[in-house]
């Protein structure tokens, strides 16, 4: 059967995922994002042995795409390679993705298993003030 538009995504955030620099936690991450141009950009968690300044996939991703020009972001897929569940992004990526991603944004993820679980960023980050809370005019 043919891959699907998700599916292609994830198996690029699955293959990012294994160049994951989780030194400390062994829990590796890879994000693929589609751009509005067609190219995809990936990204993977890099992790500090002062642990809070681990960026996370999402972020490694989002980031380097914008440094290498990109704007317009038309989907994004998340994989967890050693997660025994589907990996949404975490609240701290969700606020970050919101930032330059519109609420009906497809987010794709998945885990070990390889079972993908789909939903809309507006879903995992309702009524971001970016977006709802726009003065009447
Ligand atoms: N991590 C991500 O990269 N993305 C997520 O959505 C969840 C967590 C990373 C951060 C850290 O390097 C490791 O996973 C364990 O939390």
């Amino acid at each position: 059967m043919a891959q699907s538009r998700a599916e292609e995504l994830i198996a690029r955030a699955r293959q990012a995922a294994a160049s994951a620099y989780a030194r400390y936690s062994h829990f590796r991450v890879g994000a693929a994002l589609r751009c509005g141009d067609g190219s995809i950009m990936t990204g993977f968690n890099i992790e500090n042995r002062s642990f809070g300044l681990t960026v996370c996939a999402e972020r490694t991703a989002l980031f380097g795409a914008l440094a290498a020009g990109k704007s317009d972001f038309k989907e994004i897929a998340v994989v967890g390679l050693d997660s025994e569940v589907p990996l949404p992004p975490c609240g701290a990526c969700r606020q970050v993705l919101t930032e330059f991603m519109a609420p009906d944004t497809p987010v794709h993820f998945s885990g070990k298993d390889g079972k993908i679980v789909t939903v809309r960023l507006g879903q995992l980050l309702p009524n971001d003030s970016l977006h709802d809370f726009e003065p009447r005019s």
